[in-house]
Formats: C-alpha cells, structure tokens, sequence
C-alpha cells in the first residue's frame, strides 16, 4: 500500500511538474472494468529510476520484459539459466497489481553464442529446446499469466513461408518436413510447463490482411481444429512513417480496415489477439525531436488502431513497446534518424499521442462489441 502511494506521488510529481497539469485519469484506470489491458514493455534497469518506475505503476496494468527474458539473457550458459532480471520485472509487477506477459520462448535472433555455435544435432537441439522451455515457463508460473511461445518463425521475404531459423532446419528440431510442426511442438512443450498459461503466436507485419497473417491464420485454425494449446495471436503493431505514404499517416482508414477485418477472423477461432509491440516511429533531429504535425499524426494513429482493437471483444491487450523516448529501440536501431514513438516524451511529458490513446480507451467498446 505504501509503495502505491509512493509511486503514485512520484508519478503526479513527475507529470505535474513536467506539464503543469495533473491526468484526469491514468491508463489504467482508463480500462479498468473494460477487461482490458494496457501494457507495455519494460527494462529491468531502468526500474530503479523514480520517474520511469512511478510513470509505469500509474498508467499500465501489465508488463512484458523487453529483452530480460530472452536466451541470451536467461540461458547464457547451456547449464545455467539467470532469472534475476526478469524476477525483477516480475516483482514489480506484483507491488503494483499488473499482469506480466512473457517475451519470448522462440526466436531466431538475441541468441546466445553458445547455441548459434555449437553444431548440436537435431535431437539434441531439441532437448535443449524443450528443457529451456519448460524451465523457464516452469519458473514463472503462475505468475506469467500469458506467453509469446514462437516470435516471427514467418518470413518477410518469402511471405506465407517459414523462415529458415536454427530450430526450423539449421538443422532445426527434427520436423522441419511436417510445416509448422516444430512450432506445434513448442506450444505443447510450454503447455505441459504451465497448463494455466494463455500461449501466444506473435509476429510482426502481420497485423493487416496479407500475405503472412493469411498464413499464420491457417496455422492457428489448424492448431484449434486438432487441439494444440494455443490461446492467442500478437499483433506487433510497429509503424514507421517511413513505411507509410502521406496520405496513409493523415489517414489510415484503408489499413485500420484491414487490421479490423485480421482481427475479426482470428477471433472468430476463438483465440485472443494482443497489440503486443505498438509504436509510431517519427523521423527526428538531431536532439531527437519531431515536428509537432507528426506528433499531431502520431496521436491519430494511436487513436485508430486503440478504436479497432476495441471494436472486438476478443482483442483483449493493447501494448507499447516501451512509454517513455527516453527508452525506446528505435533510436539505436535507425541510426538516430527515428523516434519520438512512444506515449510520453524523453521528460515523461504526456504526449499528443497519450491524450488520443487515453480518450479512445474512455470511449471504450462499443456496445455491439461488449
Ligand atoms: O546484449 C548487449 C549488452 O551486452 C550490451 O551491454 C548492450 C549495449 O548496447 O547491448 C546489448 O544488446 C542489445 C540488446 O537489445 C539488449 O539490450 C542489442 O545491441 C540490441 O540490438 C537489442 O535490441 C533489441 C532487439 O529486439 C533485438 O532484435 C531491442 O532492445 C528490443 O526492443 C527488440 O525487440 C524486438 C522484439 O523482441 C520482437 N519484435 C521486434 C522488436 C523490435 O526489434
């Protein structure tokens, strides 16, 4: 209770200082009662600083470890698994009331040397695969209420194709003839770990109708008709300005149809769709600022993509990947020439783009899609 009170005098403090108006009300309790959750990735480092962690307590009721619990991080050796980063994230959640996602079970990049180098056998990676995850979720269960099992096993450059990875056919877990048959494994494998659970699939450039979301939703119709623990689909949701003409960022109808209609389709299998990685990327200057008509952008597209995940009662989550600029990936992965693409400034200011995702979750569902 102290720490509540605490976090949340740091977080008026921070805000009210930063803008010289108190929020009318936060994110969270924007949703609460809505059944829905606003999340967003987090550093374990940054934790101990005021702003960021009391910034993070009052606006969001979930989080999900941006880096912490990947394999470079928690299997850094083949016999030795290192929690202490995620258990920090984990324990702050706990303090302060909000649900963790986990991120990610699966992937082809953030690997450790030891496995990308060590020429293991297909059963062999396969027993490491399966102990990694039954350790990991085994870990935290109960307390990680939802996981991403597989991220990106789709590829971008051949769409509708898996892409060729270490644990699909280099040389993969042994069933890279039979499909989706090594993802299929990992979810039963996470299952087994922690059958409360919810298992995601989560991928990127797959949240409108294309080429790769028609594929993994053939994947996941498959996976429900013979049983196979899955739960849910990620929809990443990064956007960059680079990849969208003028007219697409003053207007994306044409696109938040498209997501609309992904989103209804997969629902109607019955799983869960999660927003698991928003954000809007901006070109920037060299102090790392954009134009305020980019923000004004910025907010309308936060504003959209909210208002269609609401519009259907199986989009459950939406969440940004990271809240603060100060923090965010997109600086150190464009050369610095992006950014500005989170919910709050460098300062913890309460950008245009808050104030549109915060009236957008007040409006709430509409009543068809309660
Ligand atoms: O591990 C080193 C560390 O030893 C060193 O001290 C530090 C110094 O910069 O670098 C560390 O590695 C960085 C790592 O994050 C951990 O912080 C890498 O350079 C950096 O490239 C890496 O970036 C992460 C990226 O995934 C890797 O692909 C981002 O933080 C993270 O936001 C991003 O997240 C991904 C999702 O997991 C999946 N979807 C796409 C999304 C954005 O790329």
């Amino acid at each position: 209770m102290k720490s509540r009170a605490l976090a949340f005098l740091l977080g008026c403090a921070a805000f009210c200082l930063g803008s010289g108006t108190a929020p009318e009300q936060s994110l969270r309790e924007a949703v609460r009662g809505s059944g829905l959750l606003i999340g967003t990735a987090v550093r374990p480092a940054q934790l101990s600083e005021a702003a960021y962690a009391a910034t993070l307590a009052r606006e969001f009721n979930m989080v999900e470890p941006e880096d912490a619990l990947k394999w470079e991080v928690v299997h850094p050796e083949p016999l030795r698994f290192d929690f202490s980063q995620g258990d920090q994230i984990v324990d702050f959640a706990t303090r302060h009331g909000m649900k963790v996602r986990g991120h990610t079970l699966v992937w082809h990049r953030q690997n450790p040397k030891w496995l990308m180098e060590g020429k293991y056998t297909s059963g062999e990676l396969a027993g490491i695969l399966e102990k990694h995850i039954k350790t990991v979720v085994g870990h935290y269960r109960g307390r990680i209420f939802a996981w991403d099992v597989v991220n990106e096993a789709f590829d971008e450059l051949h769409p509708g194709e898996l892409r060729s990875t270490i644990w699909r056919d280099q040389p993969g877990i042994g069933l890279a003839a039979n499909g989706t048959s090594y993802i299929e494994r990992c979810f039963r494998w996470a299952h087994e770990a922690d059958p409360q659970a919810l298992l995601f699939y989560n991928e990127a450039e797959a949240e409108t109708m294309n080429a790769k979301s028609d594929a993994i939703y053939a994947m996941v119709r498959d996976f429900r008709e013979r049983g196979v623990p899955i739960d849910g689909v990620g929809f990443q949701m990064h956007i960059s300005q680079t990849q969208l003409s003028q007219t697409q960022m003053a207007n994306l109808h044409a696109d938040v149809a498209s997501l609309s209609a992904n989103i209804k389709r997969f629902t109607a299998l019955g799983v869960q769709v999660h927003i698991t990685e928003m954000d809007v990327a901006l070109p920037v200057d060299a102090e790392g600022n954009a134009r305020p008509e980019d923000l004004e952008l910025q907010a309308d597209i936060y504003r959209q993509i909210a208002s269609a995940c609401l519009s259907h009662s199986g989009c459950t989550a939406i969440q940004t990947w990271g809240f603060t600029d100060k923090y965010s990936w997109i600086g150190s992965h464009s050369k610095q020439t992006q950014g500005a693409a989170l919910l709050f400034d460098r300062n913890y200011r309460a950008k245009p783009a808050y104030d549109a995702l915060r009236k957008a979750l007040e409006l709430g569902r509409p009543v068809a899609g309660r």
